[in-house]
């Protein structure tokens, strides 16, 4: 989107401007179709604008991407924001001929937004049933806590560890490992946003070892 947007500006809205100024300066008459054309152009980016704010935010946010319909969740975004933001251009639009402001606009983004609000509130906790799931994990193979700083050293530590704690996180020992249990399954199996960006290649089996651990009660060493 942002792309789209910036090519917008770069292919269509500057050497339109462009040549609008070259034909003045030539004296010859202007085109008009070049300010009708940036300003298409113009209009489409304006009602990127929300929605391009949203996605880029939004991987702050796991609940906004790792849904199983992750894609409607995008579209409705974006319809709410193209929404709301024609709100704004209409009242412009509207104070400037002194009409009435259309507000429905914006009420209906705001329906939708509340609508996703409900469409996605979380299911119950799968970590309240932690306890029996304990018991139904135990009768798996049992994850051992070598496994889990395996996957730590290995996926983990590169960019959490005493030098380099990023976001004060440092998972190089086995202590701070167990202290970080419940930060470790939030961010690597509930929202997948660790490793960043999946840079060091964590696979779904070591998300798996990782969530099976937590569950059965984040043992420690020697257990
Ligand atoms: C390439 C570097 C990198 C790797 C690899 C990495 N992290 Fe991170 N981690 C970060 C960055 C950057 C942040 C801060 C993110 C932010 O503020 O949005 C962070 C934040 C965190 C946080 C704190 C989140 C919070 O908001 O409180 C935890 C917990 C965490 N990482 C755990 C892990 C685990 C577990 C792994 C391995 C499975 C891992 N990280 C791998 C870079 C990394």
């Amino acid at each position: 989107m942002a792309t789209a947007m910036s090519a917008n500006v770069f292919f269509w809205i500057i050497p339109g401007q462009r040549t609008v100024m070259a034909q003045m300066k030539a004296g010859q008459p202007v085109d008009p179709v070049h300010g009708q054309r940036a300003k298409q152009r113009s209009v489409h980016n304006t009602y990127f604008t929300l929605p391009v704010l949203v996605a880029m935010l939004s991987n702050h946010y796991g609940w906004l991407y790792s849904g199983p319909n992750n894609w409607v969740t995008l579209v409705a975004i974006m319809l709410a924001g193209a929404l709301i933001r024609h709100s704004f251009v209409a009242r412009h639009q509207a104070l400037v001929h002194g009409r009435r402001v259309p507000w429905e606009y914006a009420a209906v983004g705001t329906v939708v937004l509340l609508g996703m609000v409900v469409a996605l509130k979380p299911a119950p906790s799968p970590v309240g049933a932690a306890a029996g799931v304990a018991v139904a994990g135990a009768q798996a193979q049992p994850v051992t806590f070598a496994d889990v700083q395996a996957v730590m050293q290995q996926r983990c530590v590169m960019c959490h560890n005493a030098q380099v704690a990023t976001k004060n996180v440092a998972l190089h020992e086995p202590a701070l490992v167990v202290a970080q249990a419940q930060n470790i399954y939030q961010q690597t199996v509930v929202l997948k946003a660790m490793p960043m960006n999946n840079s060091t290649q964590i696979t779904e089996e070591e998300r798996l070892l990782v969530k099976r651990w937590f569950e059965a009660g984040a043992p420690g060493p020697g257990r």
